[in-house]
């Protein structure tokens, strides 16, 4: 499929999926030497990031966990202050090698609050694998340690990443036709 319609928005194709599974090869290959005897927690993050922890953790040879978090967004007291909060992470993170499982790296807010909330649960170590990243919509000084594939600062969806809910089972990713 070259093209996709989702709700009221065009797709085109971006990447096939044999590119991505081929990155998802690599970035597993050096995952797996990083992490050997660290009993490493993975932390997906909810919902986008389903399909390539899936891929990723298969991957994985040795004793692993994983969880599986979600990032709520509420208005704080100020009205503009948009907080975020971390639902479903039941397992202490304190002194663990922590690899946080995301979709898509966009302009890094999400990441660097969810970087701020575990850092304050003193965990051994956190890094960051993501799907795609998008180095120009950057705002943030957040610096993935894995990179399935870098994107330029088009909207994505495909291999769980959803336009309104849509698109998540689509095996390619497709961008946004402008
Ligand atoms: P950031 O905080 O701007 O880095 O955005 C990160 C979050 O926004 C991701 O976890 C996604 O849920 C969502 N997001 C950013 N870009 C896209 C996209 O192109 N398609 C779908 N979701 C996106
Ligand atoms: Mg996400």
């Amino acid at each position: 499929m070259n093209s996709v319609q989702l709700r009221d928005k065009k797709f085109d194709i971006l990447l096939p999926e044999s590119i991505l599974l081929k990155g998802i090869d690599d970035v597993a290959q050096q995952i797996n030497k990083d992490f050997k005897d660290q009993d490493p927690l993975f932390i997906c993050i909810l919902n986008g990031a389903f399909m390539f922890a899936a891929e990723l953790i298969n991957r994985f040879h040795s004793e692993c966990e994983i969880a599986f978090v979600r990032l709520k967004s509420y208005e704080g007291l100020e009205r503009k202050k948009t907080m975020r909060e971390i639902h479903g992470l039941m397992e202490n993170i304190e002194n663990r090698h922590v690899l946080i499982v995301e979709d898509v790296i966009d302009t890094g807010y999400t990441m660097e609050h969810l970087l701020n909330i575990l850092k304050d649960k003193h965990p051994a170590s956190v890094k960051i694998a993501t799907l795609l990243f998008k180095p120009t919509a950057l705002l943030r000084p957040i610096k993935p340690d894995y990179v399935v594939q870098e994107i330029p600062n088009d909207f994505v969806v495909g291999f769980g990443l959803d336009y309104e809910g849509r698109g998540r089972n689509l095996r390619n990713i497709y961008k946004i036709k402008s």
